[in-house]
């Protein structure tokens, strides 16, 4: 870390680390459950669904990118052994053991709803007291949401309600 950033950061730095690592190894896992949702997709709006699951694993892949540029400014060291990378995220990886579109959508909604929960606790974290890591959590946290409102418009087109999906 920079002479002048160490000084100017009033937050417990090495516990920022230890929480920017834990939503990069989720971040990870959130690219995966993407990459692989959109090989594997069949049903309902496949191709809609394929293309938006697409273009999300790219941006989970680009916030893992910014966590690790921002964790190596920090002082600190990106997880470096994958099989990590389960063990450190709370929000946890949901193999697509159905294939179904529907069901694909379900699991990535509840990844959303996780990490916007992650994202909001890093702003809270960071606000007023590391305003490069501030500016880093709030743009993903902006995008976390959209992913949200994109997976819960999903269902509105597939008209399920959230209720009737949960017993999928
Ligand atoms: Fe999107
Ligand atoms: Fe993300
Ligand atoms: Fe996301």
């Amino acid at each position: 870390m920079g002479e002048m950033a160490r000084r100017i950061s009033k937050t417990d730095v090495g516990e920022l680390i230890k929480v920017l690592n834990e939503a990069y190894a989720e971040e990870w896992l959130a690219y995966y459950q993407y990459f692989l949702g959109a090989k594997l997709a069949v049903g309902p709006m496949r191709p809609n669904v394929v293309e938006e699951f697409e273009e999300h694993a790219r941006q989970e892949y680009e916030h893992a990118d910014m966590l690790a540029d921002r964790i190596i400014e920090l002082g600190g060291t990106p997880v470096l052994n994958p099989d990590d990378f389960s063990k450190l995220a709370k929000c946890k990886y949901e193999p697509p053991l159905n294939e179904d579109t529907l069901s694909l959508v379900k699991q990535n909604l509840d990844s959303e709803r996780c990490a916007i929960g992650r994202y909001q606790g890093i702003c809270d974290l960071t606000f007023g007291k590391d305003y490069q890591t501030f500016k880093v959590a709030a743009h993903i946290l902006k995008e976390e949401i959209e992913h949200e409102q994109e997976m819960e418009d999903f269902l509105k087109d597939m008209n399920v309600s959230e209720k009737k999906s949960d017993r999928i």
